[in-house]
């Protein structure tokens, strides 16, 4: 058996022999520089692969940003695929992330049933007990959302009014109060160590910053004295428009206004006539996951995210 890294983009389809959800965005990926064959590692026996592992990162970035792709294949003995799992993930963690740094989290989309559907979890718990021996803890499981035109626009109250957020300033004045009694995973894991406005402000560099979509799509809700009351986040990345946060300030809570913010984002993006909007949430945040779904938003698939 051979573990190494795609010796260059020509071996794609040497890649593909495994199958996952993101297939079809691995050649864009390369060609644009998010993916790069050295983030990109199998374990060979001759031409078939036995497993398989890829991070993503920002093109032009030093470092990736998560690992999205792990696979073993499921016709070998589990404890046999396990086993040459840890060796292509082992090898690809010592290349791919700097000698004393923590490795990005993992990721991966699961059916919403994967519990209840045997062979499914045995995909899943599969992948996560190799993540395990290399030290990777469970962080969180997600929903994942998809509103599309089939679903009406979800209808406004109009007991806010909007207006674009004054850029990242503002933005981050009011993320930082919102991060308060969060239910979200990540932000309560960065709390840990980081202050409230630090988290805020590392949340707007490493995400909202990097889209192109028009920053005046962000919007500030208020009342009808100016006072503001929550914000939303809608923005095309660089496969979906997507909602890419949404907060009600801790005063305003329990009063319904996350479906006026909902609405309003959405409304945004279904003006630009795009096919899908996407959006997630953890299962843990139940007071968003209900409201999405009252927006018409369908959970089509689920993820979960393992830390070191
Ligand atoms: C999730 C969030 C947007 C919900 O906003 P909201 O406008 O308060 O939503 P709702 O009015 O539907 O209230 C949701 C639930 O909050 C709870 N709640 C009610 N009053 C509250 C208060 N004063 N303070 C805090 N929570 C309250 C209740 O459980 C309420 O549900 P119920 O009234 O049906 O029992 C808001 O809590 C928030 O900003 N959270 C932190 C950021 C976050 O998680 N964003 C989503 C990331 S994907």
């Amino acid at each position: 058996m051979v573990v190494r890294h795609l010796s260059g983009p020509h071996e794609l389809d040497l890649f593909l022999q495994l199958p996952y959800v993101l297939d079809d965005e691995l050649a864009d990926d390369l060609a644009e520089g998010r993916r790069r064959p050295e983030w990109m590692w199998v374990a060979t026996d001759d031409d078939r692969v036995l497993a398989r592992a890829s991070w993503w990162g920002r093109p032009g970035a030093a470092e990736p940003v998560v690992l999205d792709f792990f696979d073993l294949d499921d016709t070998l003995e589990l404890d046999v695929a396990v086993e040459i799992g840890e060796r292509v993930l082992r090898a690809g963690l010592a290349a791919v992330v700097p000698a004393g740094s923590t490795p990005p989290e993992y990721g991966r989309y699961i059916p919403p049933n994967w519990r209840e559907d045997g062979t499914a979890r045995r995909v899943v718990e599969s992948r996560m007990s190799v993540l395990e021996r290399l030290g990777a803890r469970p962080l969180v499981e997600r929903l994942r959302l998809e509103w599309t035109p089939d679903a009406a626009v979800p209808a406004s109250s109009g007991k806010l009014r909007f207006r674009p957020a004054k850029g990242r300033d503002e933005l981050v004045a009011l993320m930082e109060p919102v991060l308060e009694g969060t239910l979200d995973a990540h932000s309560q894991a960065d709390l840990q160590t980081m202050s409230p406005a630090a988290v805020a402000a590392k949340h707007f560099d490493e995400e909202f910053a990097g889209f192109t979509s028009p920053h005046t799509w962000w919007q500030v809700a208020e009342l009808c004295d100016g006072e503001p009351v929550g914000f939303v986040v809608p923005a095309r990345n660089t496969y979906h428009a997507i909602i890419a946060y949404v907060g009600v300030l801790p005063a305003h809570r329990g009063n319904g206004y996350i479906d006026d913010l909902l609405a309003e984002g959405t409304r945004i993006l279904a003006a630009e006539n795009v096919p899908r909007i996407r959006a997630s949430t953890d299962l843990g945040n139940v007071p968003m996951a209900q409201a999405f779904a009252r927006a018409g938003y369908i959970n089509f698939e689920r993820a979960i995210n393992m830390t070191w």
